[in-house]
């Protein structure tokens, strides 16, 4: 299971003050030195963390393959062009959502879509899809002829939280306590099984199967056991722990728990 480290946080933390400090540009070496694969930023359309120029020193900087989620935004797509990251993470991006709330709409109408994929692949830049887990969704991402699909792990993560505490958000508590345990255990169990079958299948299509989103210590096991999810992209929880750890550790520890 390959593990990619997410270091946008580390530029929200500096965004928050206006400031140099801290670079995200730091975390390159502490990221390789712990054993990580590869590094993954997000340039969002409103710069709310990374920015033009992280990206670009990442990109130029990085020893470890960058993988550069974007949405479609044809702004950002001209960077990205420019940029040449080894891969591009293709998500929905909304102004005022706090995190990548759900997968990318790729069913229907989509000349947008399959411009930007052409456009990127004329780039020799590798795509992936973040996607929900369905059938559709990958059958569909085969058909548009990318590499790549990253399923959303948000559901899950929010079901696991909801059966095993760890609740950090109202909504998600008042959802639990409307829930028996047993209903919270039949969702946990449904959604690893969607997870399990359909990854499986997106590699007899011969997709590459990468998955993240709201991976934590606590939940990441169960889907680091899913033997056709090749690599898991996660940010906040690492970066979190290596408040009180140190980032080198944190890695370590998570690398532990994929292995
Ligand atoms: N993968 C994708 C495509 C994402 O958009 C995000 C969130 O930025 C992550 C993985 C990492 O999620 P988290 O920060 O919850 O670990």
């Amino acid at each position: 299971m390959k593990l990619g480290v997410n270091i946008d946080h580390i530029a929200v933390l500096r965004e928050a003050r206006m400031i140099a400090d801290p670079n995200p540009l730091d975390a390159l070496s502490i990221v390789k030195r712990a054993g990580a694969d590869q590094i993954t930023i997000h340039l969002r359309e409103d710069r709310r963390h990374i920015q033009d120029i992280d990206a670009l020193n990442i990109i130029y900087h990085s020893s470890l393959p960058v993988n550069l989620e974007c949405a479609l935004a044809p702004e950002i797509i001209d960077i990205v062009c420019e940029l040449r990251p080894h891969r591009v993470t293709l998500v929905p991006e909304k102004r005022e959502e706090v995190t990548t709330e759900g997968g990318l709409n790729i069913l229907g109408e989509n000349t947008q879509l399959r411009a930007t994929i052409e456009r990127l692949q004329e780039h020799e830049i590798e795509i992936s899809l973040f996607i929900d887990p369905t059938h559709e969704n990958i059958e569909m991402a085969k058909a548009l002829n990318v590499e790549w699909i990253e399923f959303h792990t948000g559901k899950y993560a929010n079901v696991y939280a909801m059966l095993y505490g760890n609740l950090g958000n109202t909504h998600h508590t008042i959802k639990a306590l409307e829930l028996s345990r047993k209903a919270l255990k039949e969702m946990l169990d449904e959604e690893l099984t969607t997870l399990r079958v359909l990854s499986c299948d997106a590699m007899e299509l011969g997709l590459r199967v990468a998955a993240g989103h709201g991976l934590n210590y606590q939940n990441v096991k169960e889907i680091a056991d899913i033997e056709t999810i090749e690599e898991l992209n996660i940010g906040q929880s690492i970066i979190a722990r290596s408040i009180f750890t140190g980032l080198e550790q944190a890695i370590l520890e998570m690398k532990i728990l994929l292995h």
